[in-house]
This record gives C-alpha cells, sequence and structure tokens, in this order.
C-alpha cells in the first residue's frame, strides 16, 4: 500500500537550519518506519524559488533569480544528503515540469468558475508575502512587523468564500484532518469568520509561473508552492494505487492556514482528492549564545554531524520534542542526552552485551529463551512504539523504548553475569544463558526500532549482533522476542556512541559554524557583495534638529514572552527610567528567545506614536539592524549605562 507524505518546500532564499533539518529528518523518519511496516512510502521535498523575496535575495548578489536558485537549490539537496535524508522526489517550483501542474490546476479551477478577474488595493507584506486586509498605508503587517507596501492591481483571484460550508464539513467529518488539536482549533477559527476570496496572481512580479490568461499575470507563490505536492506524482501509481493523494503533510505551524484552508479548497475547486492530514509541528528554539546571537541566532545542521553525527541530532530532536509543541534547542543539552542515552543508554548495552557474548561464549549466541518477564514487557514496547510513531507521538515512543533499556540494564547488573561466569555447575551456566540471550535480544529488538531514528547507527549494530540481512529489510510487524537464533556468531565489536566531552565537543561545533557560514556565502557571493548592494541607499539629509525630534533612550528589558498566535512577535517591558516600564511589542522573536531578551540594554525610540500590534499598545520600537532579507540584531551597548540616558 502506498503512503505518501512531504515537507514543505523551502524557500531558495537561505540555507537549510536545523529548524528547516527538524521537518525534513521526521519525514525521513517517517518514511523508514512506515517502509518497514510494509508501506512503499514515498516523500516529497524541494524547493520554493518563486517571489519577490527570493528574487531580491538574487539581486543583492548581482545573480539573475534563476542562476541563484540553481546555487541554492542544489545546498539544499546536498545538505539533506550529507544527514542521510532520503527522499523520493525533489520538486523545484522552477522545474517546467512544475510550471505545467500549477497552470493545469489554474485552468481546472477557472473552468470550474472558481477563478475571476478582479481588482485589489491594498496593503501587502512582502515578507509573508500576504495581504492584510485589515492595514491601512504605512501600517506594519501584524505578523512581522515590517511596514507593508500598498499595491493596487488587477488581479485573478480565487473564490475562497465559495468554501466555507465545505471546509468546515471536512474538519467535522475528518477531526484528524488538522494536528495537533490547538492547530485545529485555529483553522476552524479562521474559516468559522469571514473567508474573503483571495488574489492569486500579481501583475507587480517578474519571477514567478506565468498565468495561463491575457496580459502579464504571474501566479501568487501559494497558488504556485502548495502545487509541489502534487507535481511530484501527478502521474505516479504504485501498483495500480495513484500516489496522490498525500496521507500526510508535515510543517511548521505557521503555515497551517496555506495548508489547511486554502490547499483543500484550491483542490475542492479542481475536483481533486484531498489529503488525509496536515501536521503541523512547533518552532524550534535556539540558545541564545553570544557567538548564535552575533550571527541571528541560527543553527546548521553540518557542524552537529561532523562532531556527534547526524543520529545525535536526530535522536535529540525526536526526543526532546514532543512533536507539534515548540521546543528549545542548545548544545550543551544536545550533548547531555547524547552521552547519557545514545553512549550510556544503547551504546553501553551493545557493548556490554557484545563483549559477554565474545568473551564468555566464544562469541556465539547461547540457546534459551529469554527472561519472560522482559520478554513481556518487550511486546508491550514494540506494540507502544507503533501506537506512538503511527500518533506521530515520536518522543512517547522512544520514552517506552528506553525503558526497556533501563529495564534490562537493572537485570544484567542483577544476574552478576561476570560472576555466574566464574561460578561451577549447570543451574550458573544456564542463568548466564538465558542472560546473555536477554540482553542480546532487547538488542536486536531495539535495533531494529530503531533503525529508522538512527539510521547511520542502527546497521553497524546490526553487524555487530551478527544478524543475517539488512536491518532496514526487517518487516517489524513481525518482530517477536525469540527470533534470536541460537549459534549465531556476532561480528566484529567496535563502539558506536563514544562519550563526547561537551567541553571540546561544544566550541568545536561553533568553530565548524563560522566555517560552514563562511562557505555558504562564499557560494553565495556574500564574501564581495558589490558596494552597498546589501544594503539600502541612503536616506535623504536631514539637520540635527530634524534629528533631535527623534528621542532614543536607553532601555533594559525586565520582562519578555512571546505574543500568543505569533511567531515573530516579542511582549517586551522595557525599563526605560520612567514611574513604569513601557510595553513595546518587537517583531524580533524569529531570532531572540524571551529569555535572550531579558536584562537586555537596549535602543529604545521613546516618542513613537504608540500603535496596537495583534491587540496590544506598543509605545515605543526596538532598534535593530538587518541586512536584506536577513534576521534582525538588536542594538546594545558594552559599557554601564543608566536605563533613560538619551543617545544623541
Ligand atoms: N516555502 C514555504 C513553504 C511552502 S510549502 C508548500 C516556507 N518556507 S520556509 O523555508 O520559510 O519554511 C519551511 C519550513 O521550515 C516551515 O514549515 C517552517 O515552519 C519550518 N521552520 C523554519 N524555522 C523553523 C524553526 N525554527 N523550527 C521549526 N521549524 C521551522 O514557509
Amino acid at each position: 500500500m502506498k503512503y505518501y507524505l512531504t515537507t514543505p518546500i523551502y524557500y531558495t532564499n537561505g540555507t537549510p537550519h536545523i529548524g528547516h533539518t527538524y521537518c525534513t529528518m521526521v519525514a525521513d523518519l517517517v518514511r523508514r518506519y512506515k517502509r518497514m511496516r510494509g508501506y512503499d512510502a514515498v516523500l516529497t521535498t524541494g524547493t520554493d524559488e518563486h517571489g519577490v523575496n527570493v528574487e531580491r535575495a538574487a539581486r543583492n548578489q548581482g545573480k539573475a533569480p534563476q542562476e541563484f536558485c540553481d546555487i541554492l537549490a542544489a545546498e539544499w539537496r546536498k545538505q539533506w544528503d550529507r544527514l542521510g535524508i532520503q527522499y523520493d522526489h525533489f520538486v523545484r517550483t522552477s522545474d517546467p515540469a512544475h510550471h505545467r501542474t500549477v497552470q493545469w490546476l489554474f485552468e481546472r479551477c477557472r473552468a470550474n468558475g472558481y477563478i475571476y478577474p478582479g481588482k485589489y488595493t491594498g496593503q501587502y507584506c512582502v515578507f509573508c508575502n500576504l495581504y492584510v486586509n485589515e492595514a491601512k498605508p504605512g501600517d506594519p503587517c501584524p505578523d512581522c512587523g515590517r511596514p507593508t507596501e500598498t499595491v493596487t492591481e488587477e488581479n485573478y483571484f480565487f473564490k475562497l468564500s465559495a468554501f466555507r460550508d465545505r471546509l468546515l464539513e471536512l474538519y467535522a467529518a475528518q477531526p484528524d484532518f488538522i494536528q495537533p488539536e490547538t492547530r485545529r482549533n485555529e483553522v476552524l477559527a479562521f474559516v468559522q469568520g469571514d473567508l474573503k476570496d483571495l488574489s492569486i496572481t500579481r501583475t507587480t512580479i517578474e519571477w514567478g509561473i506565468p498565468a495561463p490568461v491575457e496580459g502579464k499575470h504571474v501566479i501568487y507563490v501559494w497558488f504556485d508552492a502548495l502545487i509541489a505536492y502534487l507535481t511530484a506524482v501527478r502521474e505516479q501509481t504504485i501498483n495500480g494505487e495513484p500516489v496522490w493523494p498525500a496521507d500526510v503533510h508535515l510543517i511548521g505551524k505557521e503555515i497551517i492556514r496555506f495548508h489547511a484552508v486554502y490547499w483543500p479548497a484550491f483542490l475542492m475547486a479542481a475536483d481533486l482528492p484531498l489529503p488525509k492530514k496536515i501536521f503541523a509541528h512547533g518552532w524550534l528554539l535556539f540558545e541564545q549564545d553570544k557567538m548564535s546571537k552575533s550571527r541571528g541566532n541560527v543553527v546548521r545542521p553540518d557542524p552537529i554531524r561532523r562532531v556527534v553525527g547526524a543520529d545525535a541530532l536526530r535522536y535529540f530532536l525526536l526526543r526532546e520534542v514532543v512533536f507539534g509543541n515548540d521546543g528549545s534547542f542548545s548544545y550543551d543539552a544536545l550533548i547531555a542526552r547524547y552521552n547519557a542515552e545514545l553512549a550510556n543508554g544503547l551504546g553501553n548495552l551493545a557493548s556490554r552485551t557484545l563483549n559477554m557474548l565474545q568473551q564468555y561464549r566464544g562469541g556465539a549466541i547461547p540457546a534459551a529463551a529469554g527472561d519472560p518477564a522482559i520478554a513481556q514487557q518487550a511486546g508491550k514496547v514494540i506494540r507502544a512504539y507503533f501506537a506512538h510513531f503511527d500518533e506521530f507521538g515520536f518522543s512517547r515512543g522512544l520514552d517506552a523504548l528506553w525503558g526497556l533499556l533501563s529495564e534490562v540494564d537493572r537485570y544484567i547488573v542483577k544476574k552478576a553475569p561476570w560472576k555466574l561466569a566464574r561460578a561451577e555447575g549447570d543451574e550458573a551456566r544456564r542463568d548466564l544463558e538465558e542472560t546473555l540471550y536477554t540482553s542480546a535480544e532487547v538488542l536486536r529488538i531495539a535495533t531494529a526500532l530503531l533503525a529508522p531514528v538512527l539510521p547511520e547507527s542502527a546497521p553497524k549494530i546490526w553487524e555487530q549482533l551478527g544478524m543475517p540481512g539488512e536491518v532496514t529489510a526487517v518487516r517489524l510487524d513481525d518482530l517477536r522476542w525469540g527470533q534470536l537464533a541460537a549459534g549465531q556468531k556476532i561480528g566484529v565489536i567496535a563502539g558506536v556512541f563514544p562519550r563526547v566531552d561537551a567541553k571540546e565537543a561544544v566550541p568545536r561545533m561553533l568553530e565548524l559554524e563560522a566555517e560552514v557560514v563562511a562557505e555558504q556565502n562564499r557560494l553565495l557571493g556574500k564574501a564581495a557583495p558589490p558596494p552597498g548592494a546589501l544594503n539600502p541607499p541612503l536616506a535623504p539629509e536631514i539637520t540635527i534638529d530634524d534629528f533631535a525630534k527623534v528621542d532614543l533612550r536607553v532601555g533594559v528589558v525586565v520582562s519578555a514572552e512571546r505574543v500568543k498566535g505569533s511567531d515573530k512577535l516579542l511582549h517586551l517591558k522595557v525599563d526605560i527610567g520612567e514611574a513604569q516600564p513601557r510595553t513595546i511589542v518587537a517583531g524580533i522573536a524569529e531570532a531572540y528567545s524571551p529569555e535572550a531578551m531579558l536584562n537586555r540594554k537596549v535602543v529604545i525610540v521613546a516618542n513613537l506614536q504608540p500603535r496596537k500590534l495583534r491587540g496590544i499598545t506598543s509605545s515605543g520600537m526596538i532598534v535593530a539592524a538587518s541586512v536584506e532579507g536577513g534576521p534582525p540584531v538588536v542594538a546594545g551597548f558594552h559599557e554601564e549605562i543608566a536605563p533613560g540616558a538619551r543617545l544623541k
């Protein structure tokens, strides 16, 4: 049976960080897991190459968009390959085949009466690719806080409003269509509100797919990007079964509306089958240390792979973060888990078991049934692991499995095979054999279950156990206690997860991070940008009096939290020497966690007209710098200075 899953397709205005890697690693895990459960799993990933952001980023490098995207798409693929990601389709939205699918879908929707020409005037956020219906000229985008641009366009509209009832019926008939529950509620509230038609072409953009209509219309990025999921498998069947529709789209929570509202509506309009599930994971928040902050707080996967291996990163992300919730990444936590659970937990069980087999039985698996209590627990764990993984509950599945590893660890200590080996008599011999068999059998079962999670290390353990065939060929549904054959000779023993010292590993990863950034900048030609290309031209000259109108003050952040429902905004209270701290809403949440902002000295524009963002009145603005398309970097002070001091 086919199982079709997708990752989002990633914008080519940057290169992968571990947030992107998270979703892609989960997708690869699910693909491998489903295959071992007997499905013909198909995974599509790719790059989202059109739109103003990418076009601007390309032009800033002095490159044509296509040339720029060619370089970046190759880089995304290279990074996925290095991390051992196995995908079946990599769709680039600039591929001619994709253009054809998008135009075909557009025509189908139009022929069915769901696309019509109209006129739009309003505010548009280039960064979020969104019309901000409620905004007035000059207003900031409610999501990212950046200024919106006023656009008036003759556009083609998609009749989204016509699908309100059908969408609500869909959510009611398939309660697990949108997961997790919080995202479902968010979508329900949105669709129950006033669902406006969607402008799906632009005349102001060049870099995109031409709409199959009269005139110079280019298709809106989301009517382009989502269709990549279909482009990949439009013609594909497996044993006569069409691969479309998707069984699950894995996405990040901020793009839920596009996937759970627009996408099913586009498909309904074209009379095509709908995906079965949209699963939105949370955000990965990054450790706030000096080095990452100065670089916009981005952690890349390659340095981690080179120091502790891609499996360690996968394991950390899957175990640390409940899929669907936000989670934090820090190098120290990564190393701590690696040492405790991979080096000590699994690695230790493997080396102990294999060494005992070698030492006490010449490397042969003894004939035994194994401990009945542990055998029973193993059966339960296999079932629990499947149940959790089937529901995307990876951390819980791994918890259950590690519970079994701890149990067998205690069992070995209790049995003390090193004593049994020295004891005389049949009973001690049998006891030793039972003990060795039990630990080897747990190791075999754990290794098979972990093959999708640890694709580099599980095959090594499998081989060391002397197992015939590839671990990936195991049919997990047939996995039972007692299948380990007596007499089987183990292979050559070699450690799988050597312990690492955080004091050495973390600085090494940071060093490599700097190298990777430099390498990627070179790749993009960022090392020698044409003078001034990255930065906007200077604003017209002003007098000292003009400058004096802007009241800049030193502020100290006394509290910081995320703004509910927004991934981009932080709600800050800033002491600027007044009776009460100021409330300031800042569009910096993608680059700074609340903890990172706490107690920081910042620069505040203190006499800026208050403005409401997401229902919170922001009285002032934090000063931050950014290069085109880059993250904000907040201005601060090196020396002591009291809050309220004026900058002049
Ligand atoms: N191109 C669109 C998706 C189109 S899908 C038809 C896009 N691209 S993106 O590159 O900005 O983001 C891709 C995915 O990466 C999103 O699902 C987003 O949630 C995810 N992540 C980006 N940063 C992330 C974290 N820090 N943590 C977890 N995932 C994050 O949106």
